[in-house]
């Protein structure tokens, strides 16, 4: 097990940056997961950490060692790639035992290594097909036990259930989740499926364009987002964010007029001068329908029902894009409703992009 350090590590093709001083500091053990936009650098970035792309300028380390100049072999990492990369001709089994082959190990433990791996993700029964007899789900496993064999001291994954259909996608989310805390060993995991990044991960970085935007817990980055960007990106259906000019900052928070004129209490403290632009934040799930305080009257333009859930959304005076409200029952298309924006729930960010600080106390009860 070993820790993984990159410091102000930089990437170039040609003349693109496609990583920029990437500072970052990953536990050992740690279950670490990386998001942003296509095409940001997450690929890059796990790349880079597992020797597969050399660095500009900068540095990674890992276990204390530097291995800037070390090879992917012996950096003592397994890197788990979305497309599974297993030999077609091979059986499960040899499959699984060839990275040990090429290592020479005796024949006893390989074999005890592969039977360990098998027993651990139960693919023990498939250890004599060849990949092509197997199930999307069933491939997957055999390229995460290539990986476990190895005994890596860190597990890099690469958007590894994106293959599978969503079923599969929730049983494998709970196998990874399980498998960590059986090896314990650091995991730095891609993806773009906002439930792993939320579920699996002890910390979640979010990248944009080959930047860090925020390090921080799942629970972190929903209640105190440092930017829209992330308050954007983390949450699914995303965060409302309406444009919003200052009124008043009084000594319960600011004061907020949207474009539509509907005037909004926050508990925040906005220490700007009035008439300064801002955006509002608001995530669907905490709209409250017919609620107390910040009352704005919609109207219904249509409805995305999955079952228990429906997201509706709502025209408001004013605004170009409807809002999103999760709401507990179906409304009719073209209905008035009144949704109230209870003050605790609400985000800042001023003209930058950058969010203003919110009551601490938002945090325990957004995470709970
Ligand atoms: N070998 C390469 N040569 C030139 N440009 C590259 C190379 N590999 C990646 N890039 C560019 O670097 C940027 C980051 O790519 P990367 O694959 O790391 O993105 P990503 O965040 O993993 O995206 P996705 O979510 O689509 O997988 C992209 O603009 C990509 O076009
Ligand atoms: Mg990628």
């Amino acid at each position: 097990m070993a820790d993984v350090r990159l410091v102000r590590a930089s990437k170039s093709f040609g003349t693109t940056e496609v990583l920029r001083d990437v500072d970052l500091d990953i536990a050992d053990g740690e279950f670490i997961v990386f998001v942003g936009p296509s095409g940001c650098g997450k690929s890059t970035l796990l790349r880079v950490i597992a020797g597969l792309e050399g660095l500009t300028r900068g540095e990674v380390s890992i276990g204390g060692r530097t291995v800037n100049d070390v090879a992917p072999a012996d950096r003592g990492i397994a890197m788990v790639f979305q497309s599974y990369a297993l030999y077609p001709h091979m059986s499960v089994r040899e499959n699984l035992a060839f990275g040990l082959k090429l290592q020479r190990l005796p024949r006893a433990e390989i074999d005890a290594a592969v039977e360990a791996a098998a027993a651990t993700l139960d693919i023990g029964h498939l250890l004599d097909r060849k990949p092509k007899q197997l199930s999307g789900g069933q491939r997957q496993r055999v390229a995460i036990g290539r990986a476990i064999v190895r005994k890596p001291q860190v597990f890099l994954f690469d958007e590894p259930l994106s293959n599978l259909d969503a079923a599969l996608r929730v049983r494998m989310r709970y196998e990874f989740a399980g498998l960590h805390k059986t090896l314990g060993t650091t995991m730095i995991y891609v993806t773009h499926d906002q439930v792993e990044a939320m579920t699996l991960a002890d910390r979640i970085v979010v990248l944009s364009a080959g930047r860090v935007e925020q390090v921080g817990t799942p629970a972190e980055l929903y209640a105190h987002p440092d930017t829209i960007f992330v308050a954007g990106f983390i949450g699914s259906p995303k965060m409302n964010l309406l444009p919003a000019t200052l009124l008043a900052n009084t000594a319960g928070g600011a004061v907020v007029r949207l474009a539509g004129g509907a005037e909004i209490r926050t508990n925040i403290n906005a220490s700007l001068a009035p008439g300064a632009a801002m955006t509002l934040g608001i995530r669907p799930e905490h709209f409250i329908r017919d609620g107390e305080a910040n009352r704005v009257e919609t109207v219904v333009r249509f409805v995305e029902s999955l079952g228990s859930a429906h997201f509706g959304y709502l025209d408001l005076a004013g605004l170009e894009e409807p809002l999103t409200c999760a709401l507990a029952e179906r409304p009719a298309i073209g209905s008035i409703i009144t949704v109230s924006l209870p003050p605790e729930h609400l985000y800042l960010f001023d003209a930058n992009g950058s969010a203003l600080a919110r009551p601490r106390s938002a945090s325990a009860r957004d995470a709970a």
